[in-house]
C-alpha cells in the first residue's frame, strides 16, 4: 500500500508565527492558563477545533463570488436547499449561522421544564441549549464507549437497551426527541454504526418518538461505516449518508465541520407544524427563511462543501491523517482514546497524568504544557468542560473521562506539521512527572471552559 496523499494541491498559503518557549510561558500566564484566551497568532499549530477552520476549495471561493445576495428567494439558497435535501431527504431546510443556532431554535420549541433529551453523548452547546430551555440532557453511550483503552469499531453507539429503559422510566410524553450525534465528538470522535441508528429508530418507532441526528461530521461517520460495517463496502458515501438520514425525522448541523466552510449550519425537518414554528423563530433570531443567519455567498460555499466532503478520496485522506497522528504517539506509549476518531485525537489525561486528580484538571495541565513546549493549542474535554458542583457539598462531580482533544482542521496542515505535533506530544509525555495540576480562579455559570482562568497548584 502506497502513502495516502492529500487529494489536492495548495494554491494559497497563510504564514504561521513562531514564538520562543519563554514567550509562550508569559503568553499562557497572561491568558489565565486557558488556551481559549490566547491570541491565535501566538499559536503555531492550532488544534483547538476542526470547526470553521477548514481550508475552502477553489470552487468554494468561486461560489463566494458567485453568491446571490437577494434578501428573499436567493438562487444560492435554492442550490443549498437542494444539496441538503438530496442528503437528508427532509422536507424543510432551515439555514442557520451555525450549529448551536439550529439547536437554540429547536430546543426553544420542543424543550422546557420537565423534558428529557437522550443522546449518545451531547456536545457541550447541545447540552447547554437543552439546559437553558429548562430540559435535561441525558447521555446514553454504550459501555465500550466509556473505556478509552478498549478498541472497538463503533464506540459512538448509543446503548439501545438503556434507551428503552430510560423511555419507560421517564415516560415517552416527557421526551420530545431522541438524538444521535455522528460522530460522537465528546466521546472521542467515534463513529455510530448504521445498525445502531436502525436499532435506535426501532425503539423510537415503538414509543412514537422522533429521532434527530446531530450531523456535524456525518460524512466522516459514513466513511467509517463503509470501512467497518458489513454490507456497506460497495456503497457510495452518498448512499450511506442518505440511508443514515432516512431513519431520522430531522437533523441539526454545523456546516463548520463537514460542510467544509468557516461559518454556516442548518436545521433539517420533516414535520410541517414544527417547521412552521422553527421558521417563525428563525425570522426573529436569525433572518428570513431563505438566508437564515447567512449571506448568500455562505450558502453557496456550504452547498459546494457538502458535495466535496462526500468524495471518497477526500475522506480516505482525512481519516488517515487523523489515524497517522494517533499511530505515531501510541507507538511512544502516549495513552489516547483508541482507536483514533475521525476529526481528532483525544489524549487520555487520566492515564497520562495518574497523579493529578480530576479536581486539579489533568487535561488542562497537558493542554497548557503542549502550548509551552511547542506552541500547539488543544482543548481540555473533561472536568473543566463538563464538571459540575454538587448542590449540597459543593464538591466537583467529574465526567467519566479526562481528555485533551487535538482536533485536526480539514485540508489545512500537511504531514510535516503533524510529525511536529507528534514530536511535541511525545516530549511532553516524557516529562510528564514535572506537570502540575491547576485550580480555577474564575468561572462563568455556563460553558465555563471558554472563559475560565486558572493557576498552577503548588
Ligand atoms: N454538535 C456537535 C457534535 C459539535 O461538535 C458542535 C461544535 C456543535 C454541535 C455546535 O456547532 O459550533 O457550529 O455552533 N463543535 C465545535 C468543536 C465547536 O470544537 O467541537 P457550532
Amino acid at each position: 500500500m502506497k502513502t495516502i496523499i492529500e487529494p489536492f494541491k495548495i494554491k494559497s498559503v497563510e504564514p504561521i508565527r513562531f514564538t520562543t518557549k519563554e514567550e509562550r510561558v508569559k503568553i499562557l500566564e497572561n491568558a489565565g492558563y486557558n488556551p481559549f484566551l490566547i491570541h491565535a497568532d501566538e499559536v503555531l499549530i492550532d488544534l483547538l477545533t476542526d470547526s470553521g477552520t477548514s481550508a475552502m476549495s477553489a470552487k468554494q471561493w468561486a461560489g463566494i463570488m458567485d453568491g446571490d445576495e437577494s434578501y428573499a428567494g436567493s438562487r444560492s439558497f435554492y442550490r443549498f436547499e437542494s444539496v441538503v435535501k438530496d442528503i437528508t431527504g427532509d422536507k424543510f431546510i432551515i439555514p442557520t449561522h451555525q450549529g448551536r443556532a439550529a439547536e437554540k431554535i429547536l430546543f426553544s420549541i420542543i424543550g422546557g421544564q420537565g423534558k428529557f433529551i437522550p443522546n449518545n453523548t451531547h456536545f457541550d452547546t447541545t447540552r447547554a441549549n437543552i439546559e437553558f430551555s429548562g430540559a435535561e440532557a441525558v447521555d446514553l453511550i454504550c459501555e465500550v464507549g466509556k473505556h478509552p483503552e478498549q478498541r472497538a469499531d463503533f464506540k459512538g453507539n448509543m446503548d439501545v437497551e438503556k434507551l428503552e429503559i430510560f423511555i419507560k422510566e421517564t415516560g415517552a410524553e416527557n421526551i420530545p426527541v431522541v438524538m444521535i450525534t455522528i460522530t460522537n465528538n465528546s466521546g472521542g470522535g467515534q463513529p455510530v454504526s448504521m445498525q445502531n441508528i436502525k436499532d435506535v429508530k426501532e425503539v423510537c418507532k415503538k414509543y412514537n418518538l422522533p429521532l434527530f441526528i446531530d450531523a456535524c461530521r456525518f460524512a466522516e461517520n459514513a466513511y467509517f461505516i463503509k470501512k467497518r460495517e458489513k454490507g456497506y463496502e460497495n456503497k457510495s458515501i452518498k448512499e450511506i449518508c442518505q440511508e443514515i438520514f432516512s431513519y431520522a425525522d430531522g437533523a441539526t448541523m454545523s456546516a463548520k465541520k463537514d460542510g467544509l466552510v468557516n461559518i454556516g449550519g442548518f436545521l433539517s425537518l420533516n414535520d410541517d407544524e414544527l417547521a412552521i414554528k422553527c421558521r417563525n423563530l428563525l425570522i426573529v433570531t436569525e433572518g428570513f427563511p431563505t438566508y437564515g443567519g447567512l449571506a448568500g455567498r455562505d450558502l453557496e460555499a456550504v452547498a459546494q462543501g457538502l458535495e466535496e466532503v462526500m468524495e471518497e478520496s477526500y475522506l480516505q485522506y482525512r481519516i488517515r491523517s487523523t489515524e497517522y497522528l494517533g499511530d505515531k504517539i501510541t507507538a511512544a506509549n502516549v495513552p489516547i482514546i483508541e482507536p483514533p476518531g475521525g476529526h481528532a485525537i483525544y489524549i487520555d489525561a487520566k492515564r497520562f497524568l495518574p497523579n493529578v486528580p480530576p479536581n486539579q484538571y489533568p487535561g488542562q495541565s497537558i493542554a497548557c504544557e503542549l502550548y509551552i513546549e511547542g506552541g500547539i493549542r488543544g482543548v481540555e474535554i473533561g472536568s473543566v468542560m463538563f464538571g459540575k458542583y454538587d448542590k449540597k457539598t459543593g464538591a466537583l462531580i467529574s465526567p467519566s473521562m479526562e481528555l485533551v482533544r487535538l482536533a485536526i482542521p480539514r485540508r489545512v496542515y500537511t504531514q510535516s506539521h503533524i510529525d511536529y505535533v507528534a514530536e511535541v506530544i511525545i516530549e511532553v509525555y516524557k516529562n510528564r512527572d514535572k506537570l502540575k495540576g491547576y485550580e480555577i480562579t474564575y468561572e462563568a455559570p455556563m460553558l465555563r471552559h471558554f472563559t475560565a482562568k486558572f493557576k498552577p497548584v503548588n
